[in-house]
This record gives structure tokens, C-alpha cells and sequence, in this order.
């Protein structure tokens, strides 16, 4: 099978070329990457070039895409703006990749009539208070970034039921792991701790996530494309919920550094505070998360502490300059 992976070389979707080709060495892969600061082709590093090409290029690019999908049998949609903080600050960026760059991929999927996936997340339904989310729960987005995503979902429902078209999505709770930018929580979290720099805090801290393993939501993936239903919806929540600020400390602990490091910042605008999706759907397909938070924390820790040759180069770029932006100061 060869599929034609978006957004490949970041976090999740190499994560998801690693997996997938490890399971099956017959398979290709084509990456469509813009490689924007978030994709990196040192995330494809380890594997062969007869099972992995890619091509530098953007979603939205019509052209770009119909000469990428060429000779794939399925497309998996990994390519967005992904970073909520990111998407109050510049919205745009994101209803182009994440509404009209899934469009267009989408598209192309149905021109060729092959299988498109869109990864999405759990961000789409919106904060609940108590309980989880179904498939079956309304999309209420909160931020520009989950509303774009909720875009481009609502698209391949349409795309299904006005033209049949081999479509569906995966929604994914909070991933964590390797190779995960320092934008996000836990690499920030771990990168600030190992370097002794304050860790920001947002608000009270009491939001709650619920985080999966990124190897897990890989399987997840998988287990979509592979036996899924066209036009139809599978959330993929992790098997632990915590607040921030326990995961902050575990963090801490797992560093030796004390909660001297934890500093409350100002919060996030319209942020949710809690998020818990319910996976029944996938768990009749026969999927399971197998990596509890502790494990996965700790070796995401270890991981982070082993390859400053990977963050190194992230922690003394343009990353800086967001992170001043953002944080009103600067990383040591
Ligand atoms: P990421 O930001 O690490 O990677 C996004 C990738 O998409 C990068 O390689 C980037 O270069 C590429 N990209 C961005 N714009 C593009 C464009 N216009 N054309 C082609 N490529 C483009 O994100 P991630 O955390 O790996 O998330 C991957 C997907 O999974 C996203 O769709 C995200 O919404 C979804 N998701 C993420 C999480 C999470 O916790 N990180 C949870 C659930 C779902
Ligand atoms: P994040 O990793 O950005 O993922 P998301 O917003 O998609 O859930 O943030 C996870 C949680 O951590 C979220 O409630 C916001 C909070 N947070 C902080 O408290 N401090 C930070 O510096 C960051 C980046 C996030």
C-alpha cells in the first residue's frame, strides 16, 4: 500500500511513518510537508528512502497535491496549524491550512476515489464539565485553531453524505511523546525544568487534559483506516485525565527540580477547561491504549533528556523569539 501522508514530518505524523512502516515493510509513504516551523525532516531520519519520499509542499496547493497523490492508494491528513496559543494570536494561517488545505486534500482523495482520513482532535466538541465526549456530542469549538479543525471535519461529512466520497475522521485527545514541539505543555514543561528556567503555569492550573500516548493514537490511526467506516467519526481519548499543574509537578519530580519552578502567568483566552472523550466506538474495532500517563511521562523525560541534538537546535532558534512573545521573558 502506498499512502500519501500530510503534515508527515511533524509531531504525530512522524510518529505515525515511524509505526506504520515498522509494521509494514511492504508499505510506502509519500510526505506532503510545508515543513513550517513545526515540521522538520529530521522527524523521518531512520528510515529508508525506497519506503519514504517527501515532497516539500503545501495542502492548499492544488497542484502542488494532485501531483502528490499520484499513485497513493489513501491519504492520511496530519498537516495543520496545530498550537491553540498560536491560533488566537494569528487565526488566518489557520483557516487556510486546517478548513481550506483539508478541502483541497480532500478533493484530490475524491478525484482519485481512495480513502481519506483526517486526524482531528478533541478540541472540536468543546470544555466539558463532567462525563465525556461521544461522537454523537455537538461541536461547540472555543478557539480559532478547534474551530478550523471542526471545519475541516464538517467538510468530510459533507463530502460523504453529498458524494459518497471514502471519507472519515479520528479525533484525538492531548498527545504527548517524542519529537513533540516545545510549544506544547509537556516538551515546554520538561525542556524549561531540565534547563532550570520558570515553567508557566496558566491561570489556576486546574485545567484538566486527557493525555494519550502519541504511539497509541498512531494505533488508533490505524485502526481507523484500516476498519472504519466510511463518512463516520472515532474519538481516540487517552487512559489518564490530569490537571495541569499534577502535570507539572510529576514533570518536576521526574527532573529533580522543585515547585519553586512554577510560575502562574496570565490565562489563555476562552480557555477550556476541561476536555474527556469517550473511545466505546474504537474499542469495538479492537483498539486499546496500552501506555499509562506515568510510563509515558517518564519515558518522554528520558527521551527529551537523551536528544538535545534534536531540541537543541529549536530551543536556540525563532522558538526563542515566540517564547519571549509569548511569555514576556526570556529562555536562559
Ligand atoms: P505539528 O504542529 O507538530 O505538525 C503539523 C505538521 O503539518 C508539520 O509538519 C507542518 O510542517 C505541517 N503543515 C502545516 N501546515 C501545512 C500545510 N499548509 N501544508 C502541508 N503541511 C503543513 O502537529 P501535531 O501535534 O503533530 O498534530 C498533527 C495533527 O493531529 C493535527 O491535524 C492536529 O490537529 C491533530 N491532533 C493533535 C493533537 C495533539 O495533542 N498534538 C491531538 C489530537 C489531534
Ligand atoms: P497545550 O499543550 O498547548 O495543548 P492544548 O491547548 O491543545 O490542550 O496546552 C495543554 C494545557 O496546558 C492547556 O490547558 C494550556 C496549558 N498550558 C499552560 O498552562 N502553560 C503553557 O505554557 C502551555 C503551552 C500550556
Amino acid at each position: 500500500m502506498r499512502i500519501l501522508v500530510a503534515g508527515g514530518a511533524g509531531f504525530i505524523g512522524s510518529a505515525y511513518v515511524h509505526r506504520r512502516l515498522a509494521a509494514h515493510p511492504g508499505d510506502e509513504v509519500r510526505v506532503l510537508d510545508k515543513l513550517t516551523y513545526a515540521g522538520r525532516t529530521e522527524n523521518l531520519e531512520g528510515l529508508s528512502r525506497d519506503q519514504v519520499e517527501l515532497v516539500e509542499g503545501d495542502i492548499a496547493d492544488a497542484d502542488m497535491v494532485s501531483g502528490a497523490v499520484e499513485g497513493c492508494d489513501a491519504i492520511v491528513n496530519f498537516a495543520a496549524e496545530s498550537h491553540v496559543d498560536r491560533s488566537i494570536h494569528s487565526p488566518g494561517e489557520f483557516i487556510q491550512t486546517d478548513v481550506f488545505g483539508a478541502f483541497v486534500l480532500l478533493e484530490a482523495a475524491r478525484e482519485k476515489g481512495i480513502r481519506h482520513l483526517q486526524v482531528s482532535t478533541d478540541e472540536v466538541y468543546g470544555s466539558i464539565p463532567s462525563g465525556s465526549f461521544t461522537e454523537a456530542s455537538t461541536l461547540q469549538p472555543s478557539s480559532p485553531y478547534s474551530a478550523s479543525k471542526a471545519g475541516g471535519d464538517l467538510i468530510v461529512r459533507a463530502y460523504h453524505h453529498t458524494y459518497g466520497a471514502d471519507a472519515l475522521v479520528v479525533r484525538g485527545s492531548n498527545n504527548y511523546g517524542r519529537r513533540q514541539h516545545p510549544e506544547k505543555l509537556i516538551p515546554l514543561a520538561i525542556l524549561n525544568a531540565l534547563a532550570g528556567d520558570p515553567i508557566p503555569v496558566y491561570g489556576d492550573g486546574l485545567q484538566v487534559r486527557n493525555w494519550i500516548f502519541v504511539d497509541d493514537f498512531c494505533a488508533a490511526i490505524d485502526v481507523v483506516l484500516e476498519r472504519g467506516q466510511a463518512g463516520e467519526v472515532y474519538n481516540a481519548g487517552g487512559p489518564d485525565e490530569l490537571r495541569n499543574i499534577d502535570v507539572v509537578k510529576a514533570i518536576l519530580e521526574l527532573t529533580g527540580r522543585d515547585e519553586s519552578l512554577i510560575q502562574q502567568v496570565s490565562d489563555r483566552l476562552g480557555h477550556d477547561r476541561r476536555y474527556s472523550l469517550s473511545s466505546d466506538r474504537l474499542r469495538e474495532l479492537g483498539w486499546e491504549p496500552e501506555v499509562r500517563f506515568d510510563a509515558g511521562l517518564a519515558r518522554t523525560v528520558d527521551w527529551y533528556r537523551e536528544n538535545e541534538g534534536w531540541w537543541g537546535p529549536i530551543r536556540s532558534g525563532e522558538y526563542r523569539d515566540y517564547y519571549e512573545r509569548q511569555y514576556g521573558r526570556a529562555l536562559s
